[in-house]
């Protein structure tokens, strides 16, 4: 099974160097720049396209590792080819394979295939995936899922319906909780302290924090005045934020207590209630 890149950026050069180093045989990469193409090939030990009907034909699986915008052009240049048996993968988050329109009837295949890993970097982010669990939507999963196997990783099959759903899931748990620190920053920064004071003090809180939820869950690694039922504290909290920075503190600390009822359930919660639903 040779498996093809087109579009030598992050994820490219990260999982054609993942699968290399697990014997998946990676035939080499297309790109819009040939430079890319060229260093992507070196970092792979495998060959570097001039044009793309030849990575087509000798790929068995073709990874279009282009920006998601770029996905649509790319799969119709393909499709001037001969396609037949080929698996057509993107790893977009958030589009589905319905994105490949009429790819059965070239008599191929289309799929997406997510790592569920931030790749920040080409030259180091294969060393992350092996950590990553994968989401497989579209045809061909069973085949998909055992390539990623072999190479140590869990995937799930994902239904192309909640794939909206699901990359606003990842959002939650990655990028929005960078806003989150940011803030923390900021109101520490407002507090008078140094900028390099704001912008580190947290870390070992926040490193910990991480820690705790990997190893034990959520609801076990719940802390903090929500849990305690310190109604008074969140009040002094409220009385300094804005209108719009207490509507987002209400609505986390109504999913905290969510956690924290069911955590102790022989605690009374009810005054938190009120005051997180008062206008
Ligand atoms: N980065 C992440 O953390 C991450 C995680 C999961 C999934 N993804 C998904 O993975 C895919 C790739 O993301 P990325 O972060 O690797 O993006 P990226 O670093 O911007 O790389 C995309 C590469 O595609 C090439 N390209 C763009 N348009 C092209 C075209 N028309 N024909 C051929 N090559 C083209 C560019 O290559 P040149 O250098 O040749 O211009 C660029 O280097 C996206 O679908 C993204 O949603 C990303």
């Amino acid at each position: 099974m040779k498996i093809g890149f087109i579009g030598a950026g992050k994820v490219g050069f990260s999982l054609g160097k993942y699968f290399a180093e697990h014997d998946v045989h990676v035939s080499g990469y297309y790109s819009r720049n040939l430079d890319s193409s060229k260093e992507a090939a070196i970092f792979t030990k495998s060959n570097y396209y001039i044009n793309l009907e030849d990575i087509v034909k000798e790929s068995d699986i073709l990874f279009l590792t282009v920006t998601d915008s770029s996905v649509p052009q790319v799969y119709s240049e393909i499709l001037k080819y001969d396609i037949r048996g080929k698996i057509i993968a993107h790893c977009s988050g958030a589009m589905t394979s319905e994105v490949f329109s009429g790819i059965s009837q070239k008599g191929a295949y289309g799929c997406s295939i997510h790592p569920i890993c931030a790749v920040n970097s080409k030259e180091t982010g294969y060393q992350d995936l092996s950590q990553a669990y994968f989401t497989i939507e579209g045809e061909e999963q069973g085949k998909l899922a055992a390539l990623l196997k072999r190479c140590g990783n869990k995937t799930e099959f994902l239904s192309a319906e909640y794939k909206i759903a699901y990359h606003c899931a990842a959002v939650y748990a990655s990028n929005l909780v960078i806003a989150l620190y940011e803030q923390a920053s900021t109101m520490l920064k407002n507090c008078g302290l140094s900028q390099e004071f704001s912008q580190k003090a947290f870390l070992p809180l926040f490193e910990q924090n991480c820690k705790n939820i990997v190893k034990k869950g959520t609801k076990a690694s719940l802390t903090g005045p929500v849990e305690r039922g310190d109604e008074e504290t969140l009040r002094k909290h409220l009385s300094i934020l804005s209108p719009k920075e207490k509507v987002v503190y209400k609505e986390l600390s109504k999913g905290l207590l969510s956690l924290a009822e069911s955590k102790n359930q022989e605690r009374n919660y009810e005054g938190l209630h009120n005051l997180l639903e008062e206008g």
